[in-house]
């Protein structure tokens, strides 16, 4: 075992880890925080995403030991003094949230895009969630939570008829 010394969820965190283990089973089966999901593995469905540096990483595919000495946030870390983040609020209002198994990948990834680019357009949003796989929504309902509309700007830029 090794000793993993990170910035978890702005709080300074020390763990005993195997070498090998990723941060995905560190947070969920030794951190218990088991907000951030696990589904393919492959880092192809999006559903493990976290935040390292400020930038959505598939926690599946990381190397544990890589997050040391680095900010790692999880979905666990966006509601603060038991309020929800406006972007969850945003999600739950509009719908966006049905099964709710991408969601905490959806909301990392989100988050991550809004603090660079707070109004995002619809085709913004569709970009920066090629990498998040929702099989329930159709996405239309999460694009619309984040961007104000599901529909391309058309001149004028009101959002097309
Ligand atoms: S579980 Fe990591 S990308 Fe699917
Ligand atoms: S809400 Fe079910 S997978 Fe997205």
């Amino acid at each position: 075992m090794i000793e993993l010394r990170l910035q978890l969820n702005g709080r300074d965190e020390r763990v005993a880890i195997e070498p090998a283990e990723t941060l995905l089973d560190v947070l969920r089966g030794r951190l218990r925080l088991t907000g951030t999901k696990e589904s393919c593995r492959e880092g192809e469905c999006g559903a493990c995403t976290v935040l390292i540096d400020g930038q959505p990483v598939a926690s599946c595919l990381y190397a544990a030991q890589a997050a040391a000495g680095r900010r790692v946030e999880t979905v666990e870390g966006l509601a603060a003094g038991g309020e929800l983040a406006p972007l969850q609020r945003r999600l739950i209002e509009a719908a966006a949230v049905q099964c709710g198994y991408c969601t905490p990948g959806m909301l990392m990834t989100l988050t991550a895009l809004l603090r660079e680019q707070p109004e995002p357009t619809a085709a913004q949003v569709r970009e920066a969630l090629a990498g998040n796989v929702c099989r329930c929504t159709g996405y239309a309902q999460i694009v619309e939570a984040v961007a104000g509309s599901v529909l391309p700007a058309g001149p004028c830029g009101r959002a097309a008829p």
